[in-house]
C-alpha cells in the first residue's frame, strides 16, 4: 500500500452550522432549487465551486502582514508582478480581485454584439461576461467529454475539427480571441493535454485568433499532463507549465484555485496594445 502523507499541518478551525433535514428542504425551496440563491452559511458541504476553499499556507498569511500599501510603487506589487511574469511568461500583468474581474476587463474590450468567443468550454462567469458585452460564446468541447462515465485521459480537450469549421462559418475577423480553459472546471475538471494545446494554438495562428487560457488550474493541468500524457514523465512540473503558457498569447487567472488565495486574480498578456486598452 502506497501512502501519501501531506507536507503540511493545518493549524486553524473554523466552526460550521449543521442544519436538520426539515431546514435544508425549506432552503431548497426557498431558493427555487438555484444553488446561487442560497446562502453560504446554510451550506454544509459546498459543491458549487472549488473557489477560495483551499487552506492559505503560513507563508501567504504572513505576506498579508509584509503587504505594502503604499499609495504608488508597492514592493507588493513588484512581487507579484515578478511572479507572474516568472510563470506564465507574459510581461504585461493586470491585477484583479478575482477572476471575474478580469474576464469582465477583457471581455468589455474585445466583445460586443457580432463577436464570437470559443473555448472546450466557458466558465459560468467568463460566459456570463462575454454575453453580458453582447458577443456569443461557443463551447466546442471534445465529445468523449460529454460523456461522464466514459473513462478517457484528457477530457477537457477542445474539438479542433469543430474549431476550424466555426472559424470559417463565423469569419476568423469576428473571433477575437480563443479561450482554454484549465482544467474544464465546469466540464467536471478535466483535463487539457498538451497535444490539443499545441493544436488549438496551431489553427488560431493560421487565422491570426489570439489564443488565451483561462489558468485556475493550470498546475494540476500540468500534474496531469505528466502522469496521462506520452513523453512528459520525466518532465518537472514547472517546466510544464511553461510549455503550456508558451502557446498562450494572454490568460486570465482566478487565484483563489491553484494560487491557494483567499481572493485574487489577474489578466496577463503580451501583447502591449490590448494591455493599454
Ligand atoms: C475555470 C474558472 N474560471 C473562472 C472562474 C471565476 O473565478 P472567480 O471565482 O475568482 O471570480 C472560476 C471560479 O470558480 C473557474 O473555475
Amino acid at each position: 500500500m502506497h501512502t501519501i502523507i501531506e507536507p503540511f499541518r493545518i493549524k486553524s478551525v473554523e466552526p460550521i452550522y449543521f442544519n436538520s433535514k426539515e431546514e435544508r428542504i425549506r432552503i431548497l425551496e426557498d431558493a427555487f432549487y438555484n444553488p446561487f440563491l442560497i446562502h453560504s452559511n446554510d451550506v454544509l458541504i459546498d459543491l458549487l465551486t472549488d473557489s477560495g476553499t483551499s487552506a492559505m499556507s503560513s507563508n501567504q498569511w504572513g505576506g498579508i502582514m509584509r503587504g505594502d500599501e503604499s499609495y504608488a510603487g508597492s514592493p507588493s506589487f513588484f512581487r507579484f508582478q515578478k511572479a507572474v511574469q516568472d510563470i506564465t511568461g507574459m510581461p504585461l500583468v493586470i491585477p484583479t480581485h478575482q477572476g471575474r474581474a478580469s474576464e469582465k476587463i477583457l471581455f468589455s474590450i474585445l466583445g460586443g454584439k457580432g463577436k464570437y468567443f470559443i473555448s472546450n468550454t466557458f466558465f459560468d462567469t467568463t460566459r456570463t461576461n462575454i454575453e453580458f458585452s453582447g458577443a456569443e460564446a461557443i463551447d466546442l468541447l471534445c465529445e468523449e467529454g460529454k460523456f461522464p462515465s466514459v473513462p478517457a485521459p484528457f477530457k477537457g480537450n477542445l474539438d479542433t475539427e469543430l474549431l476550424k469549421q466555426c472559424i470559417i462559418e463565423k469569419g476568423a475577423a469576428n473571433i477575437p480571441l480563443c479561450m482554454l480553459t484549465i482544467t474544464n472546471n465546469s466540464g467536471g475538471g478535466q483535463p487539457v493535454s498538451m497535444q490539443n494545446i499545441q493544436e488549438v494554438k496551431k489553427i488560431c495562428s493560421e487565422y491570426k485568433i489570439p489564443l488565451f487560457i483561462d489558468a485556475c488550474r493550470f498546475a494540476e493541468n500540468a500534474w496531469f499532463i505528466k502522469i496521462r500524457e506520452k513523453g512528459y514523465a520525466d518532465t518537472p512540473v514547472p517546466e510544464i507549465v511553461k510549455e503550456i503558457f508558451s502557446y498562450a498569447d494572454g490568460c486570465t487567472m482566478s487565484a483563489k484555485k491553484d494560487a491557494f488565495a483567499n481572493i485574487g486574480g489577474f489578466l496577463a498578456m503580451h501583447d502591449a496594445d490590448l494591455a493599454q486598452l
